[in-house]
C-alpha cells in the first residue's frame, strides 16, 4: 500500500485521484450508520467490559464517525473504570461514551448521569439512548451558566445521587470559559473518598493546569495515561 499510493499519485490525473477520494467519501458516510449499529449490537453481547477488544472500541469509533468523540485509549479506561466501579458514574460531556457507559450501567444495574449543554447533540444522544433502549442513563440537558470566574453546567441536584464513585469527564468543550475547571468547585459534594475521576485531553496545558488547580482544593493522587492523546486518573484520597 505504501509504494502503490506514491506510483498512484505520479500517473493518476488529479481529477481523477479527486474524484475517487470523493466517492471513498460518500460510500463511508453511507456505510458508517451501518458499521455503528452491528458493532453497539456486538458490544451488547459482551458479558465482561473490563478488557473490550481494541478492534471492537474502533469499529464504534468509525461507526459513529464524530471527531469530538474520545480515542480508543480513553474509550478502554472508562469503560474498565465503569465495570469495577461500585456506584453511580457521572458523565460530563455525552456521546458515544453516553450509550457505552449505559451497556455497562445496565449489565451492573447502576446508572449513569450524563450532563449536557448542546441541545441539539443532547436531542441526538437522547434518541438514540431511547432507540437502545438505554433507561440506566438519565441524560440532563440544560445551558451551561457562569458561576464565579468559570462556566459550568447547571447543576439537577434534586436528581442526582449522594455520591458519585467514577466521573468521566470529556465535557464541556476546552474552549469553554474556564473549561473543566468548574468539576470540582461545582460537585465537590457529590465526589468522596475513592471517588476516580478520568479526565480526557490531558496533553492540553489548560487540562494540566485545572488539574494542578484542583489538586490545592482537594487531597487527590493523578497519574497519567496514554501516548499521543493523554487522561488522566484522579483519585480522591480518604
Ligand atoms: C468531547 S465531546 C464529548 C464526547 C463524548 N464523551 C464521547 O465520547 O463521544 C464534548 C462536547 O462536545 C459537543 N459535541 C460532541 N460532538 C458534537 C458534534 N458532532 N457536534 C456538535 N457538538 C458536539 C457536545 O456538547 C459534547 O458534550
Amino acid at each position: 500500500m505504501n509504494t502503490i499510493r506514491p506510483i498512484a499519485r505520479a500517473i493518476l490525473p488529479y481529477q481523477f485521484r479527486v474524484s475517487v477520494a470523493n466517492i471513498r467519501n460518500e460510500l463511508e458516510t453511507l456505510y458508517r450508520p451501518v458499521a455503528f449499529w452491528q458493532a453497539f449490537a456486538d458490544f451488547r453481547k459482551l458479558r465482561s467490559f473490563e478488557d473490550v477488544d481494541q478492534r471492537l472500541l474502533e469499529r464504534l469509533t468509525f461507526g459513529w464517525g464524530n471527531r469530538y468523540s474520545a480515542h480508543t485509549e480513553y474509550m478502554a479506561a472508562y469503560l474498565r473504570h465503569a465495570s469495577q466501579s461500585k456506584g453511580p458514574i457521572l458523565e460530563c460531556g455525552s456521546g458515544l461514551s453516553t450509550l457505552l457507559l449505559g451497556v455497562v450501567a445496565a449489565h451492573k444495574g447502576s446508572q449513569v448521569w450524563s450532563l449536557e449543554h448542546d441541545q441539539t447533540w443532547g436531542d441526538r444522544v437522547q434518541k438514540l439512548l431511547h432507540r437502545w433502549r438505554l433507561e440506566s442513563v438519565k441524560l440532563n440537558v440544560d445551558k451551561l451558566q457562569r458561576y464565579w470566574g468559570f462556566d459550568w453546567y447547571r447543576i439537577p441536584d434534586a436528581q442526582l445521587p449522594q455520591k458519585f464513585s467514577l466521573v468521566v469527564c470529556d465535557g464541556p468543550p476546552g474552549e469553554t470559559f474556564g473549561g473543566r475547571y468548574g468539576l470540582i468547585p461545582m460537585m465537590a459534594k457529590y465526589l468522596g473518598p475513592n471517588t476516580t475521576i478520568l479526565l480526557d485531553d490531558y496533553e492540553r496545558a489548560g487540562e494540566q493546569t485545572i488539574v494542578e488547580n484542583w489538586q490545592k482544593q482537594i487531597p487527590c493522587q493523578v497519574e497519567a495515561y496514554g501516548d499521543k492523546r493523554k487522561y488522566s486518573v484522579i483519585t480522591i484520597a480518604e
